[in-house]
């Protein structure tokens, strides 16, 4: 990585602000279901501590739109960091007013606060170089740990590079050095898995991978505009009938390239969107009218798995199936299953594939499971973060 870390500068008894991607999900009660992007957080807070910084955590969760909402609030975070820190980490009851102004003052060397979601703040989605300003005015050194939103040029994310010295913590590094390693170095062969909804979702991911890889296979609903590219009927499954050329051309720029490019050779369909829906497996040249697409079939299955079974780097991005409805999660469940037992590189571009591993328990099988669902996308399609972009160069 070219940018520097909190290695590189010297933080001893600094007053720090980090900000973290704490967008957690939580089920009605609040209660957190998955901390992973806390626990990810913990070695940057920890080696901060470690250099006596008086450190100031920001994050935003959920999408409040500029307006203070008490069920978007990071008080449920505060009080998990506090447990996983094993000491108080105070949440301010403002962003950058009053509250969060007079803790950040206080602040002893090895103490940790926490502010209010920075989307409470109307400036922040916005990039406001006001907003910007009140975030740095509290500290000395801005630190971007939040991998997930790195591909967000926001106030909290970007804009306050502009008033104080920026450095990634050590999440970012790793995820740039798994990510980066992956697509630019891997070991062959390199198969990549896509699911997901929707072909015009994952263009330019796809378009950059069959420059990198040996393999492509695709899963999830996106499977049905190829095969109605292909001229085929694919009954209500969900399908891009004005992408169809493009899908077209992807397939031909497979071939150009080389690259193997599989697509299901048989689909479970649903009679209707629901969890107890009457559903069989056909050809995917067979999906009857009146019938929807929601998994990849046994054949198909049987066939990812033998070709996962000879790959050394595998990326995979998308569920292969609605994974959400036990019944059409059978695909997403093996392709876990099968990475968990193969010898390879296993990377897990974040997002619902990373909901789906964890979901089937096999999170430590695997070799880097990514923070950012959205961010490791645009990562992985070779854009720029402006998260990234904002740091000191080294
Ligand atoms: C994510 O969950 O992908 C990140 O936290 C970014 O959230 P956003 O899509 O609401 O910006």
């Amino acid at each position: 990585m070219n940018k520097k870390t909190v290695r590189d500068i010297d933080l001893k008894g600094k007053k720090v602000i980090v900000r973290c991607d704490f967008n957690v999900p939580q089920d009605e009660n609040g209660n957190i279901t998955d901390n992973r992007r806390i626990v990810s957080a913990l070695p940057t807070i920890q080696y901060l501590l470690e250099q006596n910084c008086k450190i100031i955590l920001c994050s935003h969760l959920g999408r409040p739109k500029g307006e203070v909402k008490p069920e978007f609030s990071l008080a449920p975070v505060a009080k998990e960091l506090s447990r996983l820190l094993d000491q108080e980490v105070k949440l301010a009851k403002d962003v950058v007013g009053e509250d969060a102004t007079r803790l950040a003052n206080e602040l002893k060397e090895k103490e940790v606060i926490l502010l209010e979601n920075v989307r409470f703040e109307k400036g922040e989605e916005k990039n406001d170089p006001e907003l910007a300003k009140k975030f740095a005015q509290m500290a000395e050194v801005f630190v971007n740990d939040a991998f997930g939103t790195a591909h967000r040029a926001h106030a909290s994310t970007a804009g306050i590079a502009d008033y104080l010295p920026a450095v990634s913590g050590f999440l970012i590094e790793k995820e740039l050095n798994f990510l980066g390693e992956t697509v630019n170095n891997p070991k062959r062969p390199f198969v990549a898995i896509l699911g997901g909804k929707k072909v015009s979702d994952k263009i330019g991911v796809i378009d950059s991978l069959l420059e990198k890889v040996d393999t492509l296979m695709i899963g999830g609903a996106m499977a049905y505009t190829f095969f109605r590219s292909m001229g085929y009927s694919v009954g209500n499954s969900i399908c891009e009938e004005d992408k169809l050329d493009l899908a077209q051309s992807l397939m031909k720029k497979a071939e150009e390239k080389g690259v193997k490019f599989m697509l299901p050779v048989d689909t479970k369909v649903g009679k209707e969107f629901s969890k107890d829906t009457e559903s069989k497996i056909v050809k995917y040249t067979e999906i009857p009218d009146g019938w929807e697409g929601f998994d990849i079939g046994t054949e198909t299955i049987e066939m990812y798995k033998k070709e996962l079974q000879k790959a050394a780097t595998v990326l995979w991005n998308g569920p292969v199936g609605l994974f959400e409805f036990d019944q059409f999660a059978v695909g997403t469940n093996e392709i876990a299953k099968t990475l968990a037992e193969i010898d390879a590189v296993t990377v897990i571009g974040g997002g619902d594939s990373a909901a789906a591993i964890e979901k089937a328990g096999l999170s430590d099988k695997m070799t880097h499971i990514s923070t950012g669902g959205g961010a490791s996308l645009e990562f992985l399609e070779g854009k720029k973060l402006p998260g990234i972009e904002c740091l000191m160069d080294k």
